[in-house]
């Protein structure tokens, strides 16, 4: 099957991601935690890769008890980061170097700390009351995502209210049309601000059926049907007509954590009455390390989207998952893992930190923070192999424990480290095969995803090639020419000889 990504103008297409956490990127201020300030004097590592895009988890003013997804304020910055003078530098600094900026919007649920939240529960007859989910009794079997019920009593006003995450997080009334304006006044916010798009979180979730009878399983927060319904989509449509009144394309990227691709694909929309410019890619980043895998997502989300004409959102990891050199085994097989997320048909989001190649930070117990355990994956950036790493006031969280060797200035220093394959990689990505070029598979052996990728008219052509397995011989045909390797060589004729974990991207010399 060979398929043709639909393409029109849009930066987003065209465009590398990069999300930036920003707890964890750089400390402007040396207090151990990073901030804007700190992004802001960072900004070129990002803009040097190539990378013309980044995405920024939340900064708004949070108690932090789920690291920033739970906003107190929308409309603000938290003092960790800076204040809305800081954000206003950051992002011009931003956009001088070709850089857009989506934030962090969280939708679905905000601090119980919120001013909306304390005035719904300080009475039943609170002008915010119904701007959230009372029950007298829990009304359905839902739980969160750390497995408790998703209800709690409040005992001052004696009803239960809906929470999908943790209880310091009460979910939203978007059926209270003053919610809906409520949100889509942030958005004009933070579009007026100049901020070029939004990544929404569990946006899935926005639309309810509460009162619905059970699902006969345990309901899971993330599958939950009755989460997964027309209204979200009624909802979402609202946003993207509020994204589209502004100039320039303003993008709407959604965390949709579905895993029935197909589902997926309907949070598009149509061209004609569109939802999400993009939606994430679950089943990619929950896929084993293993070639069949792999190819059979990849089938399913081109399948999925290709008649709808959506176009992919491709990551292979974020801020909630272990990194790809820890999840996937070894250096060599996230240097794949790079090779695999810059070369498909569709837009790639990079997570902060897997361009040095680094793992997850081992973090005892008595330095957790994260209610699930997500720590590991969140630890600060090391900058340099100095013995503070860049962070003069310590850091958060502990680094990972190879910081002296995995860091920023050695990366740069090495010019077969995976930091100058993603600036390789993203280079290549100009190229029009890459850029716009139709995908198909090519024969190969089973631990083997060979791919490629063509323009209509043929006058540009490339060849992916990663090995997932052991050694092995996979002569594609005479003429091909590496440009990009995870051994760091190119410019020679591709023998075919491929050495365990290792990828090539290939081209016909013009
Ligand atoms: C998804 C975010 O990525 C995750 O970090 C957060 O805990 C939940 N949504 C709740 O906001």
């Amino acid at each position: 099957m060979i398929i043709h990504p639909s393409r029109s103008n849009s930066w987003w297409k065209d465009a590398v991601f990069y999300q930036v956490y920003p707890r964890s990127f750089a400390d402007g201020n040396a207090d151990g935690v990073g901030d804007l300030a700190g992004l802001t004097q960072r900004l070129e590592h990002i803009s040097d890769m190539g990378v013309e895009a980044v995405w920024v988890s939340p900064i708004f003013p949070s108690p932090m008890k789920d690291g920033g997804y739970d906003v107190s304020d929308y409309c603000n910055i938290d003092p960790m980061y800076g204040d809305l003078a800081t954000f206003d530098r950051f992002l011009e600094r931003a956009h001088a170097l070709g850089l857009r900026v989506l934030l962090d919007l969280v939708p679905n649920h905000c601090s119980s700390e919120h001013p909306w939240f304390q005035d719904a529960r300080s009475s039943r007859d609170s002008a915010f009351r119904d701007w959230f989910v009372w029950r007298d009794q829990p009304a359905n079997n839902w739980t969160t995502f750390t497995g408790d019920p998703a209800w709690t009593l409040d005992e001052r006003t004696g009803q239960y209210y809906l929470h999908t995450f943790l209880p310091e997080q009460p979910d939203l009334n978007w059926a209270n049309p003053d919610v809906v304006a409520a949100i889509g006044d942030v958005l004009r916010f933070w579009f007026d601000r100049g901020v070029d798009g939004f990544r929404l979180d569990v946006i899935h979730c926005i639309g309810k059926r509460i009162d619905a009878a059970d699902p006969p399983e345990a309901a899971n927060w993330g599958h939950c049907p009755f989460n997964d319904v027309d209204e979200t989509h009624e909802l979402i449509r609202g946003l993207h007509k509020i994204a589209d009144s502004y100039p320039g394309g303003r993008a709407l990227v959604g965390e949709v954590f579905l895993f029935d691709l197909q589902r997926v694909a309907t949070y598009y929309g149509t061209p004609d009455v569109p939802e999400l410019d993009m939606v994430f890619n679950f089943p990619m980043i929950y896929s084993p390390w293993s070639a069949a895998d792999l190819r059979a997502r990849i089938d399913a989300t081109m399948s999925a989207l290709t008649p709808r004409q959506a176009w992919p959102a491709w990551a292979l990891g974020n801020h909630d998952n272990p990194r790809q050199r820890t999840r996937y085994g070894s250096l060599d097989a996230a240097r794949c893992a790079a090779v695999l997320l810059l070369t498909l048909p569709g837009t790639p989001f990079l997570y902060g930190g897997e361009e040095i190649g680094m793992s997850d930070a081992e973090v005892p117990p008595s330095r957790r923070v994260d209610p699930i355990g997500r720590d590991g994956c969140r630890a600060p950036i090391p900058w340099d192999g100095s013995s503070d790493h860049g962070w003069p006031g310590g850091t958060w969280l502990p680094m990972p424990a190879d910081a002296e060797v995995v860091n920023v200035a050695e990366a740069l220093a090495t010019p077969t480290s995976i930091l100058h394959l993603y600036r390789t990689l993203i280079r290549l990505r100009r190229r029009p095969a890459l850029r716009e070029g139709s995908f198909e598979w090519v024969d190969s052996p089973e631990n083997v995803l060979a791919y490629r990728r063509q323009t209509e008219d043929e006058a540009d052509e490339c060849m992916v090639v990663i090995n997932i397995g052991p050694e092995v011989s996979f002569p594609p045909g005479a003429g091909w020419r590496v440009c990009a390797s995870t051994s760091g060589v190119v410019g020679d004729l591709f023998t075919g000889r491929l050495s365990a974990q290792s990828a090539v991207v290939l081209e016909r010399p013009r």
